[in-house]
């Protein structure tokens, strides 16, 4: 099936590696010309050279997406080097997980502001582009735990918040032909949860209660990242997307 997204330029926050790095390559595949953006240098220089060498087009930026000025000198390094900005995946995120009575203003802060603010800047930042273009795609990671999990209502409050950024995002810029969508992964094997103190118990529990019996994949988010991208997904704006081999509750 064509996609449509051959030549398309896309950006994903927090690329370096993990689901984001994955969205890179299903987009390359695609045809698409993709720009690596993370806060870490070494993960981008890595996973750039990683593209060029599969034969992909790609450039590297290293961009905090919480700061104004980073964000905007990662769109004009995209549109210098592509001529614009038609795909955004907002995907830069963690956790810092604590119970609310034990959880400083810092880690509160931290969480919040990368996953709310990077996505605020970075849409902002892309959003003349597109409107320019009259053709825009916005996928916003969220999370499963938007639903809410014990420990996370950093985590949890910025990614419901996500939805409701995605669904009045949508309302607006419908009209330019500018769709914008949100996806909730489940439990996702990736750096981010090897990293967690509690990983093998939500590995057991995502295993013993996953509909689908196995752990998800980066490409399995992915997947879902290049169809929302695609001409496919024209009339699909302001939804929020599951993948999390069918498990809802905790
Ligand atoms: N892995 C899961 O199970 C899971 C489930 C639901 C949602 N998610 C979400 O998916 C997204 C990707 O998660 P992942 O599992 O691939 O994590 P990951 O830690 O493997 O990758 C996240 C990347 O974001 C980068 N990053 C962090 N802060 C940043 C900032 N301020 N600016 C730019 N880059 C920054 C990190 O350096 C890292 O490379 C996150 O938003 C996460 O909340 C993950």
């Amino acid at each position: 099936m064509d996609m449509g997204l051959q030549g398309r330029v896309a950006v994903v926050t927090g690329s370096g590696r993990g689901i984001g790095k994955a969205a890179l390559f299903a987009l390359a595949r695609e045809g698409a010309r993709v720009v690596v953006t993370d806060i870490s240098e070494q993960a981008v220089t890595q996973t750039q050279t990683e593209l060029v060498t599969a034969g992909f087009d790609a450039i590297g930026v290293v961009a905090d997406v919480c700061n104004a000025g980073q964000v905007e000198q990662l769109v004009a390094n995209a549109t210098e080097k592509f001529g614009g900005v038609d795909i955004l995946v907002n995907n830069a995120g963690f956790t810092r997980d604590k119970y609310l009575a034990k959880m400083s203003a810092t880690e509160w802060d931290s969480v919040v502001d990368t996953i709310l603010k990077g996505a605020y800047l970075c849409t902002k930042a892309v959003l003349p582009s597109m409107m320019e273009r009259q053709w825009g795609r916005i996928i916003n990671i969220s999370s499963r735990a938007h639903l809410g999990n014990p420990g996370q209502t950093n985590y949890a409050a910025a990614k419901a918040g996500l939805i409701g950024f995605t669904r009045a995002l949508a309302l607006e810029q419908g009209k330019f032909n500018i769709t914008a969508n949100a996806i909730a992964p489940g439990f996702i094997e990736t750096e981010l949860v090897k990293a967690l103190p509690t990983y093998e118990r939500l590995r057991d529990a995502a295993l013993a209660r996953n509909p689908v019996p196995r752990l998800g994949r980066p490409d399995d988010i992915a997947d879902a990242i290049v169809y929302l991208s695609s001409d496919r997904a024209g009339y699909i704006t302001g939804e929020t997307l599951h993948v999390t081999g069918g498990r809802y509750s905790s």
